[in-house]
Formats: C-alpha cells, sequence, structure tokens
C-alpha cells in the first residue's frame, strides 16, 4: 500500500491565510477502479486564485468550496503511474486541477491538460507554459490589442503571471511598466524582466507614481490586483484603452465587502473596455499557445522566474508567501 501524504484545510482562513489554516496528514492510496489513474504529483503550483474557494459561499459559481478535512484543490504537474483508464497511459505528463498531495487517484473527470511533447523542464508546464503564462497570453493576445509604442502596465508584475505578462507586452512592442513592492523588486523589474519603469505600491502617493512612469497615460492595464488599485490606474487611462482583468488578489482575502472603483465613469468618457476572462476555459487551445510560448523561449525572449520550495510539508507556507509578496515569479513546490 502507498501511503499518501497530503495537505487538507483544517480551518477556513480568516481574511489573510496562515501556514495553521492548514495540516499536512497521511493517508492510504485507494485501489484503482475501472476507468481511473494513479498520478505521482511532481509539483504544486500555488494560485493566488484558490483563495476564493477556501471561503463558504464565494458566490462566483467557478468552482464550490473547498470542503474542511480534505487535501486542498490545485494545480500540479503529474505523472501517470497506473492506469485503466483508456485516454491516458502509464508514464503520461499531466497538467491537472488535482490537489495538494503526493498522489491523486481520479477519474479523469477532473481539469486535465495532458502534456504531449515534454520538451522543458516540468515545472515549466505550471509556469510559463502552465495555467499562469497562458493567463498572461490570452489576457493580451485576446483582449488587449497592443499596438507598438502603447504603454502596458501590469500590476503584480513581479509574480508569477505578471512577469510574464510584461515580457509578452514588449514582444508586442509595448512600454511596460510594472507595479511591485520595495525597491528590491521594482528594480529587478526592470534589471531582470525589461519593464521600462516600475512602480512601487507600498509609496505614498500612487496616483502621482502612476503618473510619472505613464508620462503618455496607459493604453492597456492587465489588472492582477483589483480593489483600490484599480481606481487608481482608471484616472490614467487613454482612450480606447483596455482594461484587463485577469485577477484582484487585493480583495481575496477581505472580510467584508470592497467598494467597486468610483470612477468607472472613465470608462464611458474614454470609450475603453473592460474584460474579465477565465484561463481554464480555453483548455482547447492550450497545446497550440504552449508552442508559441515555448519558441519565445527557444528565442530567448521569455525569461522564466521561480520561488520554489521542497517538500509537501512547504506547501502551506507556499501558498502564504503568494500574499505576502514574497515570491518573484511562479511560486512551486517541488514535492
Ligand atoms: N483569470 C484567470 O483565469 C487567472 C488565472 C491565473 C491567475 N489569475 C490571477 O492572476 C493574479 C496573479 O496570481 P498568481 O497566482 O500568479 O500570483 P502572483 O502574482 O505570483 O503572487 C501574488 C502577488 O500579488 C501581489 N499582492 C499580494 N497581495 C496584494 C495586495 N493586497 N495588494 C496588491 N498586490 C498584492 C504580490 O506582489 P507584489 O508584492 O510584488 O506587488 C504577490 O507576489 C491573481 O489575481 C490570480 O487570481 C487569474
Amino acid at each position: 500500500m502507498i501511503e499518501n501524504r497530503c495537505v487538507v484545510l483544517a480551518q477556513r482562513p480568516q481574511g489573510r491565510p496562515r501556514v495553521s489554516d492548514f495540516k499536512v496528514e497521511t493517508r492510504p492510496v485507494p485501489e484503482l477502479e475501472d476507468g481511473q489513474l494513479l498520478c505521482k504529483n511532481r509539483f504544486i503550483s500555488l494560485d493566488a486564485g484558490f483563495r476564493n474557494w477556501m471561503d463558504e459561499g464565494s458566490g462566483d459559481n467557478v468552482l464550490p468550496a473547498m470542503p474542511l478535512g480534505e487535501p486542498v484543490m490545485g494545480l500540479t504537474l503529474s505523472e501517470v503511474l497506473q492506469s485503466t483508464h483508456a485516454d491516458f497511459a502509464k508514464g503520461d505528463i499531466l497538467m491537472a486541477r488535482f490537489a495538494w498531495e503526493e498522489y491523486t487517484v481520479t477519474n479523469a473527470g477532473d481539469f486535465i491538460s495532458p502534456i504531449k511533447d515534454v520538451r522543458y523542464p516540468l515545472n515549466y508546464y505550471l509556469g510559463v507554459l502552465g495555467d499562469t503564462g497562458l493567463s498572461a497570453y490570452f489576457g493580451l493576445t485576446d483582449f488587449g490589442n497592443i499596438q507598438p509604442g502603447d504603454t502596458v502596465l501590469v500590476s503584480a508584475a513581479a509574480g508569477a503571471v505578471g512577469s510574464i505578462a510584461g515580457q509578452i507586452a514588449k514582444i508586442y512592442g509595448a512600454r511596460t511598466v510594472g507595479i511591485s513592492h520595495g525597491p528590491d523588486k521594482c528594480g529587478r523589474l526592470i534589471r531582470e524582466l525589461g519593464y521600462d519603469a516600475a512602480i512601487d505600491r507600498s509609496g505614498a502617493d500612487l496616483d502621482q507614481a502612476i503618473a510619472q512612469a505613464c508620462p503618455d497615460g496607459i493604453d492597456v492595464y492587465f489588472d492582477n490586483v483589483g480593489g483600490p488599485m484599480l481606481q487608481a490606474v482608471l484616472a490614467h487611462i487613454n482612450e480606447e484603452a483596455n482594461i484587463l482583468l485577469c485577477g484582484s488578489v487585493a480583495t481575496y482575502n477581505s472580510t467584508e465587502q470592497v467598494p467597486g472603483p468610483n470612477n468607472l465613469f472613465q470608462l464611458t468618457t474614454k470609450h475603453a473596455h473592460m474584460h474579465g476572462f477565465m484561463t481554464h476555459l480555453n483548455l482547447a487551445r492550450y497545446e497550440e499557445t504552449r508552442a508559441t510560448m515555448a519558441a519565445w523561449i527557444t528565442e530567448g525572449r521569455l525569461v522564466i522566474h521561480e520561488h520554489r520550495l521542497q517538500g509537501i510539508d512547504n506547501v502551506g507556507q507556499a501558498f502564504c508567501d503568494l500574499f505576502e509578496g514574497v515570491n518573484f515569479g511562479k511560486t512551486i513546490v517541488e514535492l
């Protein structure tokens, strides 16, 4: 019998998640039934958005609330060890929505994207070639309408999605401006991710900092953060600007209703556009998009950064780090 170490949701986080909200337990791996797979999870991806489904009644209808006492749902890079399922074979590599655990037994009804041609290190298929990189790509190319010379502003610009979004915008000829916190991360945005300018969100006056860093206004805002930052950015948009609503990490831990931006009339006067999108709904486009992104990696046009921790015991910590802004690049745990 194989023992499975998994991270269960011990209690629902109240506000910002804490390591004590999660508990590592050891459970037996169940016997395989017909039509099932046994997978070894090689890497776990930590995704800020999953914080939403740790609450009861998040109200967004995308996924049900995670049950208490059960392994926490998450994205994994997994290898098939055994299969009684017609569509999968031993040795297949999958990007999947499984759980924070060492092994998963599944009937493959979940969100699964097989990696048909593994040419890059496996961890890339959760980061730049996984949901995070593809979020940057789909948001910018489906809705950004970037023209050479446009100013593209990215929030959480040093993060998993943001670090790739800034680089893709640059490939499309934009002048890129990133928002992060602290002088160290802001310096790295410019030196290591090629941003033309950086804004420190911990500074005193965000409005003034945006005006300074974006003297010609903002044509595209890739929004990972939402909240008051979105309101500050809206004050600086250009005519026909595109606001790409990828995420709202500033509001996921709120225990009270967050007021919306009070300046949406900016969209009217600037005849601008806001676009929300959910990356996983594009599952059928993943393979072809990975090929485009892979070519950019090979050409050296996409640089990859990772915040990597080791072992199942550190998964809870890695998740909490996201909300402290500890990471530079994709947060991942190797099992
Ligand atoms: N639409 C989709 O389908 C989709 C798919 C994947 C991800 N997303 C979204 O993309 C966004 C980025 O997610 P990720 O998992 O890649 O995380 P990440 O960007 O790697 O990490 C989160 C970053 O957000 C910043 N941050 C944390 N708390 C903040 C706050 N209160 N105010 C402002 N900034 C804060 C921190 O960066 P700094 O300290 O450097 O500012 C932190 O490093 C999230 O909103 C996520 O939900 C959406």
